[in-house]
């Protein structure tokens, strides 16, 4: 079915809503934060006082995003290059992050590795490299970074999630299994079970369709086309601070009971409208 895109309830800025000082002294550790919505939940976390790592493969890019969040909100950004798949790198990253500012309060688990295939052209070995990418790689993630949370014990981990989505098998099953182990509302969230007696907490942001990021990019052409949007039934696309408010919330002290959650950031079913 086709609507008319309608601007029912526009993105706000965190800061409109939330003060700015609630993550004065905090330190958030952020895989994915180069780019995309993780570099926008840590620029709004950096906005609320706080300073950040950022991790990702690409070095340049890390450099001149760290640059560009420092600028923005005043705090201190580290760029520190890692594969979430290797370890040691992640510990690596880790170090320095305790070198240089001593604590890790907030652990955003964002680096994904993404494309549309069908399963008819998926290889075994793509199939194999996202589910290491989304689902060893974020537990490679917290298991660098565990011992920091429950010092600081404040902590919270949301991650990104997205299920039964069309040419996205590999991704699904990455994602699925991620929402089983980190944080779920069934029985079976075992970060957040365990670790909560260590005071960490741990929740799953599961954004829908959000504009302007790479998987946008990705997404409207093979399932629109350029001439349309993908709306949902909020009536626009997600916006980047949608993802960043949800990310606040959980990570302050007004989510201090939440935990083992999903929170889906997807403005209620997705439909597609034409854009004139
Ligand atoms: C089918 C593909 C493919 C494609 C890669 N492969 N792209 N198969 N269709 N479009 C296969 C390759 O052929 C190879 O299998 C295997 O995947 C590994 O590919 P490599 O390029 O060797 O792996 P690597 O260099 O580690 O790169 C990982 C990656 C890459 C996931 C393939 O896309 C990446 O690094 N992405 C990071 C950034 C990213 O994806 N961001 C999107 C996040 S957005 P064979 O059998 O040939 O060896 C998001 C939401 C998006 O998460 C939602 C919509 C897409």
């Amino acid at each position: 079915m086709s609507t008319k895109v309608a601007q029912i309830l526009p993105a706000v800025d965190s800061t409109a809503v939330f003060k700015e000082n609630i993550f004065n002294g905090k330190v958030l550790f952020c895989t994915g934060g180069g780019s995309g919505i993780c570099k926008g939940m840590t620029e709004a976390v950096m906005r609320h006082g706080a300073n950040a790592t950022i991790v990702g493969r690409n070095l340049d890019r890390l450099n001149a995003s760290a640059e560009e969040l420092s600028k923005a909100t005043g705090k201190v950004c580290l760029a520190a290059q890692a594969d979430v798949r290797k370890p040691e790198q992640l510990r690596d990253a880790v170090a320095k992050t305790i070198e240089k500012y001593g604590r890790i309060d907030f652990v955003i688990c964002g680096a994904a590795g993404n494309f549309l295939a069908p399963i008819s052209g998926l290889s075994e070995n793509g199939f194999r490299t996202v589910l290491e990418i989304d689902t060893l790689g974020t537990y490679n993630t917290i298991k660098a970074t565990m011992d920091h949370l429950r010092k600081s014990k404040v902590a919270s981990k949301p991650n990104l999630v997205r299920l039964g989505t069309p040419y996205q098998v590999h991704v699904s099953a990455a994602k699925a299994a991620l929402t089983i182990f980190i944080s779920s509302p069934t029985v079976s969230n075992v970060v957040a079970v365990e670790e909560g007696p260590h005071g960490v907490r741990s929740n799953v942001i599961a954004p829908g369709p959000i504009a302007a990021t790479e998987g946008m990019e990705r997404l409207r052409p093979a399932f629109s086309g350029a001439d349309k949007a993908i709306i949902s039934a909020a009536g626009r696309e997600g916006d980047i601070r949608d993802c960043a408010n949800a990310a606040v919330f959980l990570l302050s002290d007004a989510a201090c009971h939440i935990t083992g959650q999903v929170l889906p950031v997807d403005g209620g079913n997705m439909h597609l409208a034409t854009t004139q």
